[in-house]
């Protein structure tokens, strides 16, 4: 007789993250998976909201993305066709208090999410590989340090982000949506990602120039920079990339699109996560792990491209590129000097 105690062994962190999510007796919490889900994560998920007291309903649906070319684990979050299309499951999402998003790549960058969360439903992913939950549980404390963050994009006009590298870029504020992720959703109507803890915005435009330095982070292609490459940015837009093989990477992934949107940035903002490992990426197979790592590690800038849902760009074509070493201010005032977060 053969026994597999690995959702077993994992039921305790999935148990400590729902308390996190303030999950309450008898709330009604959906875990959403795809066939291709980690079983472990489902399996322990059921148990931990179980003994939680929640009303847990596992639902699978058919796995199928709308990238024309899907991939695992990119964190591009385009959702799946079977909810797409599907209105008794999208009623279920819409109707619970809870959703656990175990698919591959989650509802991030999607319009369902909105109407999901429109819904009162709030909504965690959790995509990453064990040891990158465990390692980065968050507490608490978390949301209000990524609020008080967050207050500073709201009130300020520009950001700066320089290094030694060559970066200089200026990214307008204005009506920039500033929003944050701490870890853990408890209330209604919001998503968040477990792991995760940043603060972002949506600028509406941005110029100067982006240098990737050797060890910045490529993601969805999880490598790590080799040598630096140059990005010129005009209207918040890539006028221009130069470098070596990294940079010629880049620009075919972008040319593969073919898709004007690829070219624009989307969010940026910088990392709070003090647990995270920004090696983590290394020691993984690419479809074990998210990246969450280097997305949201304290003191990164992380700036991405192509989808924007304030300025009506849905391209599938994304970018998330984590960097570190970065300076980084808001009107003046100091939030990350040279990769370490300014307190
Ligand atoms: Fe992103």
């Amino acid at each position: 007789m053969t026994y597999d105690l690995r959702a077993v062994d994992l039921e305790v962190i999935f148990r400590r993250e729902f308390e996190l999510c303030n999950v309450q007796p008898g709330e009604s919490v959906v875990v959403l998976a795809e066939p291709s889900s980690r079983a472990d994560y489902v399996a322990a998920s059921f148990g931990a909201l179980k003994s939680l007291e929640a009303n847990v309903i596992q639902a699978t649906v058919p796995g199928g993305s709308p990238v024309p070319l899907p991939s695992v684990h990119t964190g591009s979050g385009a959702g799946l066709n079977a909810v797409n299309a599907n209105p008794l499951a999208q009623n279920l999402l819409f109707g619970a208090d809870m959703v656990v998003d175990l698919t591959n790549e989650g509802f991030i960058h999607t319009p369902l999410r909105g109407r999901i969360l429109n819904a009162g439903t709030r909504m965690l992913f959790v995509a990453d590989a064990p040891e990158v939950l465990a390692r980065n549980l968050g507490q608490k404390e978390d949301k209000d340090i990524a609020k008080t963050a967050v207050e500073i994009l709201k009130r300020g006009k520009e950001l700066l982000v320089v290094s030694d590298a060559g970066t200089e870029l200026r990214a307008s504020l204005d009506d920039g949506h500033p929003g944050y992720q701490c870890g853990f959703v408890d209330e209604p109507g919001r998503w968040d990602h477990w792991p995760s803890h940043m603060v972002v915005a949506w600028p509406k435009t941005s110029y100067g120039k982006i240098v990737l330095a050797p060890g910045d982070v490529l993601l969805p292609f999880k490598s790590y920079v080799q040598e630096p490459v140059t990005l010129t940015i005009a209207a918040g837009r890539i006028a221009e990339i130069k470098g070596g093989a990294d940079a010629r990477l880049l620009e075919m992934f972008l040319e593969d699109a073919d898709d004007e949107e690829a070219y624009f940035l989307s969010h940026m903002g910088w990392g709070l996560m003090q647990t995270a490992d920004w090696f983590a990426l290394s020691m993984y197979d690419k479809e074990s792990n998210m990246g969450m790592d280097a997305r949201a590690k304290a003191g990164n800038f992380l700036f991405s491209t192509g989808p924007h849902p304030f300025m009506g760009r849905s391209t599938f074509n994304h970018f998330d590129i984590p960097m570190r070493g970065c300076t980084i201010s808001v009107d003046g005032h100091y939030v990350v000097k040279q990769g370490v977060l300014v307190s």
